[in-house]
């Protein structure tokens, strides 16, 4: 399988993307446009990654009424992204349009995933937004609704990686965040876990970004993460 390792482009410019990314190989990592840097770069910047053999996680995380997800989801799969997400939340009409979408516009069939629970949320603010359910609970919920509705994944912390690849079917793509290395500084993430250890749950593609975005060299650090992980 290609490579595992999504490298998030956590940048305010196209600029400073594009002249970070010159310093990596598309053979050897894919990448990860959020919310930031789509707003300040806008959709060229996409196609300049795509031209450049990178595959591309559009994580726009949509969340609105069906009719505006598959039209947002069309537009994105006429820009090539090799994945993006929707929130699941959404609901089970959302998500079976998003797919739908995927399925019968354009050659490009991309991955689509689905937003549990942020893992920002404690038991106590789902609770507020009127969620009684246990945050674990919650999340195991979501994702067996992605999956009946026809999502091919979601993105989840490492323990609930470890919680859903015992419940889920084994095809089921889990993406994970929150990874450092033994010698990385955690910045905000609270809950971290080694790729090492993110494979080992059960994860499918971990999503870097401070310990290679960062990194003195940056392609040093995204092959010392591809040389753990290549041994577990
Ligand atoms: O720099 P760092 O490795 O912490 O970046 C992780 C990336 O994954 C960021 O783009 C962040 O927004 C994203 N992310 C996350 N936790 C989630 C979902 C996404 O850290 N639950």
């Amino acid at each position: 399988m290609k490579n595992k390792i999504i490298v998030a482009l956590d940048f305010n410019s196209s600029s400073r993307a594009v002249e970070f990314v010159d310093n990596l190989d598309p053979k050897l990592c894919r990448l990860k446009i959020g919310k930031e840097l789509f707003t300040a770069a806008g959709p060229n910047l996409v196609e300049t990654m795509i031209k450049k053999e990178f595959d591309v996680f559009l994580d726009l995380k949509f969340h609105d009424i069906p009719n505006t997800v598959a039209n947002a989801v069309r537009v994105a799969v006429d820009l090539g992204v090799w994945m993006l997400n929707v929130h699941i939340s959404g609901g089970s009409t959302m998500m079976k349009s998003a797919k739908d979408a995927i399925l019968s516009h354009g050659d490009c069939k991309p991955i689509l995933i689905g937003v549990t629970v942020l893992t920002s949320i404690s038991n106590a603010e789902l609770s507020e937004i009127g969620i009684d359910n246990d945050l674990r609970d919650q999340v195991v919920k979501l994702a067996k609704l992605a999956h009946q509705s026809g999502l091919d994944g979601v993105v989840c912390s490492a323990e609930e990686a470890k919680l859903l690849r015992n419940c889920m079917p084994a095809d089921f793509i889990l993406v994970t965040p929150g990874i450092r290395r033994e010698q990385d500084a955690t910045g905000d993430q609270k809950r971290v876990i080694t790729p090492s250890q993110a494979i080992r749950n059960g994860s499918d593609y971990l999503v870097v970004g401070r310990p290679i975005t960062q990194a003195s060299s940056p392609s040093a650090a995204l092959a010392a993460i591809n040389s753990e992980i290549a041994s577990v």
